[in-house]
């Protein structure tokens, strides 16, 4: 999948944006503050429907309108492209998938698979397991579609079942969840084990070239105990839970444990390491989705030079130049970012919420 054409309205600075996208790398420079990141985050949005960097819907809409735009046509292999489009107001989301209103934002996302790293993307290490748990699951998604369905159906028992718990339902009124609970719980740690397991090869090889003599490890962990079914565990904290008006274990519970040299990476690596640590695991999953889906995906690079020195600058852009994604990359300066090794490229300039490519 490849981003053929983009059509920005009245997203953040940018009030009318229309370009044709490079198949390669498309370099976007321009000074502070004129809308380089709010074009990969529109981007972002028309896979996510979410923002990288805000939750607030009115952060996004042009503080002149009421409402934004974003229309795209995605080259999916076949000489046919596919529209998409999100119209988005204060109240409203309407989103359109080959000419079809859709409701799931799962039924966009599956269609448009986007990663991105940023100035914030750290995080992923620093903040909450929340954070590592999209991360796993934007990967499981993207290779096994029976992963949606199994989520939706654990979300919605786990939701019940502490739902009964704070309106004083009797125990076996509660307990009645637990084996929707256990069944869905097994298929989607099975996802997400398999996934981690798939992942690990891909990320040692360019930890190995990034960190050479560090051992960077990954664990996924499923959210509770190892050696229980989660059937056992949720009898075993029932009474606990009931108390408390929340389900303590199960796969809304899991982490990914990243250590380096035996230390966790939240507090044993330096803030640049770990900006580098989840552009590497970024790139893995990119390069993971290519392998299993045989398709590229859309990779947007926020602030590439601002992120990284000259040295893994290079080497970074040379990893991306040899794998099979689509690139959109932001710099202040066009000279910092060299795409001397991509065939098909193009070089765009914002001024003030304007595009410009640049020949
Ligand atoms: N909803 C909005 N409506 C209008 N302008 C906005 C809105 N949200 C943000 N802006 C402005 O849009 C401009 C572009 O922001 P953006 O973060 O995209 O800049 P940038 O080019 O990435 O800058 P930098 O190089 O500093 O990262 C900023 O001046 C910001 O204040
Ligand atoms: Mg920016």
């Amino acid at each position: 999948m490849r981003l053929a054409h983009l059509h920005i309205q009245q997203f953040r600075n940018l009030q009318q944006v229309e370009f044709d996208a490079s198949s390669g790398v498309n370099l976007i420079s321009g000074q502070n503050a004129t809308g380089k990141t709010s074009l990969l985050e529109a981007i972002y949005y028309l896979s996510h429907v979410r923002s990288f960097r805000t939750q607030h819907i009115s952060d996004l809409i042009n503080h002149q309108a009421s409402f934004f735009e974003l229309f795209a046509r995605l080259h999916q292999g076949s000489a046919t492209l596919t529209p998409v489009g999100i119209w988005r107001s204060r109240q409203k989301l309407q989103i359109r998938l080959n000419q079809q209103s859709i409701k799931r934002v799962a039924d966009i996302a599956a269609c448009f698979p986007v990663l991105a790293i940023h100035p914030d993307s750290y995080r992923l290490i620093t903040a909450g397991p929340a954070e590592r748990r999209q991360f796993i699951d934007w990967g499981v998604f993207h290779v096994e579609h029976g992963f949606f369905h199994a989520w939706q159906r654990y979300k919605r028992a786990v939701t019940q079942r502490n739902a009964a718990f704070r309106s004083g339902q009797s125990l076996k009124l509660c307990q009645l969840w637990d084996v929707e609970l256990d069944e869905t719980a097994v298929r989607i740690d099975a996802l997400r084990d398999d996934y981690v397991r798939q992942l690990t090869p891909m990320l040692q090889n360019l930890v190995s070239r990034f960190f050479p003599d560090r051992e960077v490890v990954i664990e996924y962990r499923r959210g509770w105990a190892a050696d229980s079914s989660l059937l056992e565990v949720l009898q075993h904290t029932i009474q606990r839970d009931r108390q408390r008006g929340h389900t303590s274990a199960g796969p809304h519970r899991a982490d990914l444990y990243i250590r380096v040299d035996g230390q966790s990476a939240q507090t044993g690596i330096s803030r640049g390491q770990q900006k580098m640590l989840v552009a590497l695991l970024r790139l893995a999953q990119a390069m993971y989705f290519s392998q299993a889906n045989n398709k590229p995906c859309v990779l947007l690079y926020d602030d590439l030079p601002a992120e990284l020195d000259a040295n893994h600058r290079q080497q970074i852009i040379k990893v991306i130049q040899s794998m099979r994604v689509q690139l959109f990359v932001t710099a202040i300066e066009p000279e910092q970012v060299d795409l001397s090794a991509w065939k098909h490229k193009k070089m765009f300039h914002v001024e003030q919420g304007r595009l410009q490519e640049l020949v």
